[in-house]
C-alpha cells in the first residue's frame, strides 16, 4: 500500500508540466542577452522612448520651424549630440503627427537611436552613398539633410509598398540627391562592385527593439522561429553591401533588433570570410557629449549561448530598450 501511494505520486509528479507563457519566454531570453535579471528586463521593455523629432533642413531655416512649433505650445529640449533634433516634452507622436508642419515634411518623427546610423556614417558630398534596405526613409532623410540635397544617394527597398511610401516620404522633405531604387539588395554587390564611399545596411530583422510590454499584444509577431531565415538574409545583404563597398569605404550595419545572432552573428560571418573587414570604435557613442545615455548602452558579447562571436565585436554597441531609446544594435566596418 504505502509502495502504491509513492509510485502515484511519483506519476502525478511527472505528469505535472510547468508550462511557460509566451512572455516568460521572451523576457528570459532578453534578460539572458543583456545579462540583467528578468525584472529589469520587464522594466525595460515596459517603457515607451520620449518623443524626439529631426527638424527638416532641406525646406525652411531650421530656426523657423523650431520657433513655429514652440508658438504651438510645444516644448522642446535640444539633443546635445546631434544637430537639429529635439525631445519633445509635453506631446506625444500622435499628437505630433496630425499637426499641419508634419504632413508638409517640417520635421520627421524619430527614436533617438534609429539616428546614430546616418549620423555617424554622416556623409559628405563628394561621396557615393548607398541605403540598401532604405523604406520608409527615416535614415534616407536624415542622410540628405546632413548633405543638405546635395552629393548622390541611391535609396534601394525590396518592397514594392514600402518603396512607394519612401517616395512620398522623400518627396514630402523635399529629398533632391536621391535616387529610388527598386530590388534586393543581395544583387547590388554583384553589379556594383566597389562603387560606394558609404552604405547604410538597416537590415530587416526580428525587431525586439520595437517591443512595448504595456502595448495592446505586444508579442504577437515575436517567434524565436523568425531568426533564422533573418539570419540567412541578413548575411547575403552584408556580403553584398561589403562588396558593393570601395576600398577606404565605410559601411554601418544596424537592426532594431537585441539577437547575437542577428547582430554580433552577422558581423562575425562578415569578419571572417573577408580579412579586409575591420570593425571600427563608434566616436559618436564613446564621446562625452553621448555620455548622458550609457546606462543604456552595453558593448557587443562576444559569447552567447554556447556560440562564440569574434573578440572584435565588443566594438559593436546594443542600445537597450528604456525611456529614452529603443533597442538598438550598430556596427561600423571599414574595407581595408
Ligand atoms: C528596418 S527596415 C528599414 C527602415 C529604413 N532604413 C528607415 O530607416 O526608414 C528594413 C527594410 O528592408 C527591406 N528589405 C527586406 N529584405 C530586403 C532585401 N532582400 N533587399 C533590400 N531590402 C530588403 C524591407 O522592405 C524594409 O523596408
Amino acid at each position: 500500500m504505502k509502495k502504491n501511494k509513492r509510485s502515484n505520486y511519483k506519476q502525478v509528479q511527472k505528469n505535472k508540466k510547468k508550462y511557460y507563457t509566451k512572455l516568460d519566454v521572451f523576457l528570459s531570453r532578453m534578460a539572458s542577452i543583456l545579462k540583467v535579471p528578468t525584472g529589469v528586463a520587464l522594466d525595460m521593455f515596459s517603457q515607451r522612448a520620449v518623443t524626439t523629432i529631426r527638424i527638416n533642413n532641406l525646406l525652411q531655416n531650421p530656426q523657423h520651424t523650431i520657433d513655429q512649433l514652440k508658438k504651438m505650445g510645444a516644448v522642446l529640449k535640444q539633443v546635445e549630440w546631434l544637430k537639429d533634433t529635439y525631445v519633445v516634452e509635453n506631446m506625444d507622436k500622435s499628437d505630433l503627427a496630425s499637426t499641419v508642419m508634419y504632413k508638409e515634411g517640417y520635421f520627421y518623427i524619430q527614436n533617438l537611436s534609429s539616428m546614430l546610423p546616418a549620423a555617424i556614417i554622416s556623409p559628405t558630398s563628394n561621396e557615393k552613398v548607398l541605403d540598401m534596405c532604405a523604406a520608409p526613409g527615416s535614415k534616407t532623410t536624415q542622410l540628405a539633410s546632413i548633405l543638405n540635397n546635395k552629393g548622390s544617394i541611391v535609396a534601394n527597398d525590396a518592397d514594392k509598398h514600402r518603396i512607394e511610401k519612401l517616395k512620398d516620404v522623400l518627396e514630402m522633405f523635399g529629398v533632391k540627391n536621391t535616387t529610388v531604387r527598386y530590388g534586393a539588395g543581395e544583387a547590388i554587390g554583384g553589379r556594383e562592385e566597389g562603387h560606394y564611399d558609404k552604405i547604410l545596411l538597416d537590415a530587416p530583422c526580428s525587431g525586439e527593439g520595437l517591443i512595448y510590454l504595456k502595448g495592446e499584444k505586444p508579442l504577437r509577431f515575436w517567434n524565436i522561429k523568425k531568426v533564422k531565415p533573418m539570419v540567412n538574409t541578413q548575411r547575403k545583404l552584408i556580403e553584398s553591401a561589403f562588396k558593393a563597398l570601395k576600398k577606404g569605404g565605410t559601411l554601418i550595419y544596424s537592426t532594431c533588433t537585441l539577437e547575437p545572432d542577428e547582430n554580433e552573428g552577422v558581423v562575425t560571418y562578415l569578419l571572417d570570410n573577408h580579412s579586409n573587414a575591420d570593425l571600427e570604435e563608434i566616436e559618436l557613442i564613446n564621446s562625452e557629449k553621448f555620455s548622458s545615455h550609457k546606462k543604456h548602452i552595453k558593448r557587443g558579447i562576444i559569447e552567447w549561448n554556447g556560440t562564440l562571436y569574434s573578440p572584435e565585436v565588443s566594438k559593436t554597441y546594443r542600445i537597450l530598450p528604456s525611456g529614452e531609446m529603443m533597442g538598438f544594435f550598430i556596427a561600423k566596418i571599414v574595407k581595408k
